[in-house]
């Protein structure tokens, strides 16, 4: 079996924002008297916008009309997008830059599949976005994962098929999403969170991609 392409998640993969999403949505709880922990962030990992703001509501048992939720939605992501507005290639996680060095030596192409639809800038601000093939984020799906949309589009923008694929992902749904795709799976992060994943490394600090990425012999 010969892989051709690294599929990649951003938030908590590439480059950590998880931080910036909770300073985010912790003042807009805080709107209406609600204080998040950051317990409650990690489960806001991997999950879109719109479903964050719900589990919010929920935990905080907080009823609201469609057109509170979109206000809280704008203002939510205008403070983010202002956090995020000083992000720089120091925010890149360690060992990322010279893990996908090593993969374009080897020929791999290379796509993002994130749930984000603040992407872009992010890859632009951090100089990432030189590596990228292609770019499937929140924009480009209709279903967040679990559902496999985002990897199997990932996987039709670089014209390679999902059994040539491997995906690189620090949460749950994110492997889910790309088993169900059909593809292999590397998790960022602990193993036993990630239990479902082929591999799972704790960063990619002193990572070797030839090793990492030989399947045939270890699964
Ligand atoms: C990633 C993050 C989530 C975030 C989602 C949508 O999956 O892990 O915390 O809610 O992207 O991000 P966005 O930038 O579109 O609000
Ligand atoms: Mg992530």
């Amino acid at each position: 079996m010969k892989y051709k392409a690294c599929l990649f998640d951003l938030d908590g993969v590439l480059v950590d924002t998880a931080i910036y999403h909770f300073k985010a949505w912790q003042q807009l709880g805080l709107n209406f008297g609600y204080q998040l922990s950051e317990e409650q962030n990690e489960q806001l990992k991997g999950v879109s916008r719109v479903e964050s703001l719900e589990r919010i509501l929920k935990w905080a048992g907080k009823e609201a009309t469609e057109d509170q939720k979109k206000k809280w939605l704008i203002e939510k992501n205008e403070h983010y997008l202002e956090l995020i507005s000083h992000m720089n290639p120091s925010e890149i996680l360690p060992g990322v830059s010279d893990f996908l060095h090593q993969i374009k030596n080897s020929g791999y192409v290379i796509a993002l599949g994130s749930a984000s639809k603040n992407a872009q800038i992010i890859l632009e601000k951090t100089e990432l976005i030189k590596w990228f093939d292609a770019i499937i984020d929140g924009n480009s799906v209709e279903k967040s994962k679990p559902n496999p949309e985002v990897f199997l589009k990932g996987a039709e923008a670089l014209n390679v098929k999902p059994e040539e694929c491997i995906v690189f992902e620090d949460a749950q749904a994110g492997i889910e999403a790309a088993i169900k795709a059909g593809m292999k799976t590397i998790g960022i992060g602990d193993e036993h969170v990630l239990d479902q994943a082929d591999k799972v490394i704790p960063s990619f600090l002193n990572i070797s991609a030839e090793k990492l990425l030989k399947f045939q012999e270890t699964v």
